[in-house]
């Protein structure tokens, strides 16, 4: 990694161990344009890229047609309202009432390490491990500064950007917009990968061609949602899971996003991705600053699987903290799905008792444990123990457990307010919520104006004082609703434009507070299953719950979409009672235990009551967790067939760092009579090296023989029918 300033052809230009992103400043004016991002080059010179030789030419020698060398040149960050007609980065309001932005820049620094974003989640390394450009640049008419931040990394090749903004006008002034980064570059025929979904479907993968105009993902629902994803990725079409041109652009943040690309009249693009402008607008007083969060830029020449391999190295090594980051995590067994709301002590020691004999490590008491909570319209708030459940007292419970030699987890939401709670009873304005108007409620409840500080400590006091109460290892922070109705009654008339991105930095607060409190705490985020799993929630959590949708079959594209950008060591995933509870469909027992492998595993079944079939069948999963999970956690991912895509079968692989072991899940979702034996291509090893299927004993056709590392990458191997729908296998490739 490096970053160089070439003063002669004013060329800034940052290298990854593959990749070079190169910034030029030009004309008398200092505009700031994108160069190049792409191929590690050699050469920086390449001042002939931004067409300043060319009609319109720069404003210097064609002042006359300043708007169209507005609108074509390929900006670095943007302004406003001048004359670049495409969507911008950056807008403000004066206390005239004027919009326009105009940056210029002024001067730079380059130094070992990079910053921490006061308040946000963000990537982080030390002074060895990566290297940062600030690029100053200013409106001098505003006086106002935008600090553009870049940070590459020696060991992955990403390039993350963020923005601040600083007010050095004796005026405030309102930020209307203030995304996180921009890269304009000319179109290749590039298709655009993007993620969609809903409540139990979450990121299914969608590819479509880049047309004219504007297309992109975004939410405005106050988390980064079930329905869009913030990410977004462009590709050309011959590009596949292991070779071609990717470029990929991901934001580290839980709240309202856009991600967006437009496709310009000359045919060249801009891409950008930032916090959604639709009802915000920041207050900056004179003096004040504003950070934008990070976004992280990554380039692949080496397919998708190369952008995957990349941004799950990121986020493992730089994004995700704590005891937990590069740790096994304890099996898990969840009451939610066992019990729903009708549990009590009792009930809970019968799971514990029949889930340690078993070799589960952690049991976790979900919703219903507080208040008077017996159903889901009610004691969201209220975070004292129910002792009509929970009799004998939390700590009794706990301790129970722990002398199984289980772990304690419990659930919470924090964020949530229940209308018939004491709490809203005595503090009724404390509920986001516009006055005079009716509140819209979902899942009966409201959402926490979490931007006062009394709420918020209020609400750490009650959660912090529960889990001082006992030897409790784990929390679920659950959050079941988006928001609406955007009022504070602790925010002026000219703030309440704030809201959205204050109810995030409070979150991220929150979390931050609980972490430093409860070191040896494991965090999993979740949000109505997985509408908020993001780069944002991983920097406080090490695991987000993926999706309420539990059923193998479904969670096969829930977790191929999630896994393209995210570790699978993040990944929460349980296997669940049959009929499934959100489909109805039944599969294997089996076949659910390899799919719940590829990530954190664990239990969300009543163990007492499946059957005994199944129920032996765990000790055997248990041992398969522990075999494999550091392979899962820490080896490089490969994606080898979608069922998604071929509406038959799926299959993904881990490989180990050194290469001398490889996972590889096959997962045959229906058989189809008189079918030979399918071909799979195992990618990932070493050519020169040869490796048996360690645990093909009762698989002839398969055992036979050793396979060198080449032939499994170009030649495949025959994986046979599997008799019955629904089934699964699980190769284990080991080096001889
Ligand atoms: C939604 C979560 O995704 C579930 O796992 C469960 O915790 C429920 N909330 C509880 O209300």
């Amino acid at each position: 990694m490096n970053i160089t300033y070439n003063e002669q052809n004013r060329i800034f230009k940052l290298d990854t161990a593959k990749t070079s992103y190169c910034i030029g400043i030009v004309d008398e004016e200092n505009f700031i344009g994108h160069v190049y991002y792409g191929r590690k080059l050699a050469d920086d010179n390449l001042v002939y890229l931004m067409r300043t030789e060319e009609a319109p030419f720069v404003p210097s020698k064609n002042n006359r047609d300043r708007t169209s060398f507005l609108d074509a040149f390929p900006m670095e960050y943007t302004g406003n309202g001048l004359g670049d007609y495409r969507e911008g980065t950056l807008s403000v309001k004066t206390k005239n009432g004027h919009t326009a932005v105009s940056l210029s820049y002024v001067s730079h620094r380059i130094y070992d390490g990079k910053p921490v974003l006061e308040g946000l989640p963000a990537t982080f390394g030390t002074e060895a491990e990566c290297k940062t450009l600030e690029l100053l640049c200013e409106d001098s008419v505003l006086q106002l500064q935008v600090v553009l931040l870049y940070t590459v990394f020696n060991d992955t090749d990403v390039i993350t950007r963020s923005v601040k903004i600083v007010n050095q006008g004796k005026d405030a002034l309102y930020l209307t917009r203030v995304l996180s980064a921009c890269i304009d570059m000319d179109n290749d025929d590039y298709e655009m990968i993007t993620m969609h979904g809903s409540w139990a479907r979450e990121r299914a993968i969608q590819v479509r061609p880049i047309m004219k105009g504007k297309q992109g993902v975004s939410s405005v629902r106050g988390e980064s949602s079930h329905q869009e994803h913030p990410f977004m990725a462009w590709k050309k079409s011959t590009t596949t899971q292991e070779s071609g041109e990717i470029y990929g652009m991901h934001f580290i943040y839980s709240g309202n996003f856009m991600a967006q690309i437009e496709l310009t009249q000359f045919d060249s693009m801009r891409a950008l991705i930032g916090i959604h402008p639709e009802n915000f607008c920041w207050k900056l007083e004179s003096g004040e600053s504003f950070q934008a969060p990070e976004a992280v830029c990554v380039y692949s020449a080496e397919g998708i699987g190369g952008m995957t391999r990349t941004l799950h190295n990121l986020y493992r090594k730089h994004l995700i903290r704590g005891e937990y980051k590069d740790k096994k995590r304890p099996i898990l067994i969840n009451n939610w799905e066992a019990t729903y709301f009708e549990f009590n002590t009792q009930k809970l020691l019968d799971i514990a008792r029949q889930a340690s004999r078993l070799g589960i490590e952690m049991l976790v008491m979900d919703d219903g444990w507080f208040g008077c909570r017996d159903d889901d319209n009610t004691s969201l708030g209220d975070w004292k123990v129910n002792e009509k459940k929970i009799d004998g007292g939390l700590k009794y419970l706990v301790e129970e457990v722990n002398k199984l030699g289980m772990k304690f987890g419990i659930w919470f939401e924090p964020e949530m307010i229940s209308p018939d709670s004491d709490l809203y009873r005595e503090h009724p304005d404390w509920a986001i919520a516009v006055p005079g108007r009716t509140g819209s409620l979902a899942r009966n409840q409201y959402v926490l104006d979490l931007t006062r500080k009394e709420v918020r400590d209020h609400i750490f006091d009650m959660v912090a004082s529960v889990l001082h109460s006992a030897n409790i290892e784990y929390v679920k922070w659950d959050m079941n609703r988006q928001l609406s109705d955007l009022g504070s009654c602790g925010l002026p008339a000219d703030r309440q434009g704030e809201l959205f991105h204050r109810q995030v930095l409070a979150v991220y607060e929150l979390q931050d507070r609980l972490t430093k409190e409860f070191p040896h705490l494991l965090l999993e985020n979740c949000s109505g299953g997985g509408a908020r799993f993001d780069p944002g929630m991983l920097y406080y959590s090490p695991q987000i719950w993926c999706s309420d949708d539990a059923d193998a079959i479904e969670r096969l594209s829930i977790q191929e979409g999630t896994a393209m950008i995210y570790p699978l060591s993040t990944m929460g995933a349980h296997v669940a009672d049959c009929p499934n509870h959100t489909v109805g469909r039944v599969t294997p027992f089996e076949t659910r235990g390899y799919v719940a492998l590829a990530g954190t595993f664990g239990y969300e079944l009543d163990v007492t009551k499946i059957p005994e079939a199944d129920r032996n069948m765990i000790p055997e999963q248990v041992a398969m967790y522990h075999k494999y999970n550091d392979l899962v956690r820490e080896g490089d991912y490969y994606r080898i067939a979608s069922y998604r895509e071929n509406h038959f079968y799926d299959c993904y692989e881990v490989v180990s760092q050194d290469k001398k072991e490889a996972l590889v899940t096959y997962i045959q979702v229906l058989n189809r009579p008189n079918y030979h034996s399918r071909r799979i291509r195992i990618p990932g090893l070493a050519p020169d090296q040869m490796y048996v299927i360690e645990n093909a004993a009762d698989w002839p056709e398969i055992r036979q023989t050793k396979y060198s590392g080449e032939a499994l990458q170009y030649a495949g191997i025959n994986v046979p029918a599997l008799w019955g729908d629904f089934k699964g296998r699980l190769m284990h490739l080991v080096q001889v």
